[in-house]
């Protein structure tokens, strides 16, 4: 038996009935699995071998590449010192020393950190924050959350409910949170196909958050949560000014602007957060994914001095101030990771380099205008997407051809609806830019 019949074998002896995959067509999958065993730099490798660049980070999180030394040296350091300690009224020095690097690159004070697992919760811990903070303020009527169509903002029952994917809500709707209302998405082809960059139109569409305000009376409304570039809908960026409006508006009306910055954070638009890049600076700031490159599970809220001050202020010393967090909370060897991630990021400078390669992925991926199927592209830093027109009575098929297709010939993409969405590794080289595009060229002209 050669390496390769080895390798074949081993998926088809894998017993496949008892994983429940997520977001996943499991019988789809399961009947043609595509199967990644290791992974190293901008490639995985299957388990028949066969090597894929990476063309979205994984999931959008693996800024830095994989298989880095650093973060498997610390985690192997920190796993074999200690592999658990508490966070409730317990520490460990690697929890603070991770809030102090995160705390380094996040919008000036914004710096007050509160660790969790996952992007979900990391929105979860922000919305409850978010009412925390004007309950500590005497505004306890504060309770109306406002988040946006389109918007992903995690699975949780407080995500699907400030989320506007209407597959995501459906099966859960009668049991969403209650007092939740949404401002509408700035997506609009009609007006922005084809934006390079930032669409000039659509500033406007902010003040839908006046209409709510009017309708809802701000004095019953505790936060905004958006994200300032929408991911998992298929990469809509925010018209020019208008995340400066929704910031006026809400600091007009006293409401928190919280970013969801789970996709954006850490170098996706070529600086460490959207917020920086924008210049926009929100009251709470919802991060994942690449916080430690995506090796151990882990995410973080941060938050600014004014909304930490008012809660931690508010009681006596000894009582706890947030009923709020998670056993793996700044768990030691998540920790470890944040902190070497962190310096990857830093010593190689893979912001800055993102921030250089942006005009070259733009180029690109606006080259493929004009190709089978493409209806719109769009772009901003190192994630873009290029969306395809849907087959009649069958939305989706059509991507998911040209991501198997691409997957086939070596390359992941993503695909949401009949968007394909690219977001590399931070790390990509301007030929691998070439040649994943090159790969999805000839997808579209293989498809039907
Ligand atoms: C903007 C945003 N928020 C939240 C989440 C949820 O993160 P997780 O899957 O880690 O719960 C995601 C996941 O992609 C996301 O893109």
């Amino acid at each position: 038996m050669n390496a390769v019949t080895e390798k074949v074998s081993l998926s088809n002896a894998l017993d496949m009935s008892n994983y429940w995959m997520p977001f996943t067509a499991n019988k789809q999958f399961k009947a043609a699995p595509r199967l990644l065993k290791s992974a190293k730099g901008m490639y995985y490798t299957t388990v028949d071998g066969r090597s894929v660049m990476d063309g979205c980070a994984g999931l959008w999180c693996v800024n830095a590449g994989h298989g880095r030394e650093e973060i498997i040296e610390a985690v192997y350091k920190q796993m074999t010192e200690m592999d658990y300690a508490p966070s409730f009224q317990m520490g460990h020095p690697l929890a603070f020393e991770a809030a102090t690097k995160v705390a380094e690159v996040m919008p000036a004070g914004m710096d007050r950190i509160f660790f969790a697992n996952s992007g979900s919760e990391a929105v979860d811990t922000a919305l409850k924050i978010a009412l925390a903070y004007h309950r500590s303020r005497g505004e306890a009527q504060r309770t109306r959350l406002i988040g946006r169509e389109r918007g992903y903002s995690g699975v949780g029952f407080g995500g699907i409910s400030v989320g506007g994917i209407s597959t995501n809500r459906k099966a859960f709707s009668a049991n969403m949170i209650p007092g939740v209302d949404h401002i509408s998405h700035t997506h609009s082809l009609e007006h922005a196909a084809y934006s390079q960059g930032q669409p000039a139109w659509g500033a406007h569409l902010a003040d839908d958050l006046e209409r709510l305000v009017a309708l809802h009376d701000a004095s019953t409304i505790a936060a905004v949560i958006v994200e300032p570039v929408a991911g998992s809908t298929g990469v809509l960026i925010p018209p020019q000014g208008y995340l400066q409006r929704l910031r006026d508006i809400c600091t007009k009306y006293g409401i928190l602007l919280i970013f969801d910055e789970v996709i954006t954070g850490f170098g996706r638009l070529g600086k460490a957060t959207a917020s920086e890049y924008f210049g926009v600076t929100p009251d709470l700031i919802t991060m994942a994914k690449a916080i430690n490159n995506a090796s151990i599970p882990m995410s973080a809220v941060a938050a600014s001095r004014q909304v930490h001050d008012s809660i931690v202020n508010a009681g006596p010393d000894n009582a706890i101030e947030l009923f709020h967090g998670y056993t793996y909370s700044a768990h030691p060897t998540a920790a470890a990771a944040c902190i070497a991630a962190q310096d990857i990021y830093r010593k190689e400078g893979l912001f800055e380099r993102a921030n250089q390669l942006a005009p070259k992925f733009q180029a690109a991926i606006h080259a493929l205008r004009g190709e089978p199927h493409v209806k719109d592209i769009r772009n901003l830093g190192l994630m873009g997407a290029v969306e395809l027109e849907s087959r009649p009575g069958a939305p989706g098929t059509r991507a998911y051809d040209a991501f198997l297709h691409c997957f086939n010939q070596g390359v992941m993409v993503r695909y949401t609806g009949d968007t394909l969405a690219f977001s590399p590794p931070l790390i990509v080289s301007e030929a691998q830019i070439d040649e994943m595009f090159a790969t999805v060229k000839k997808a579209l002209h293989a498809i039907a």
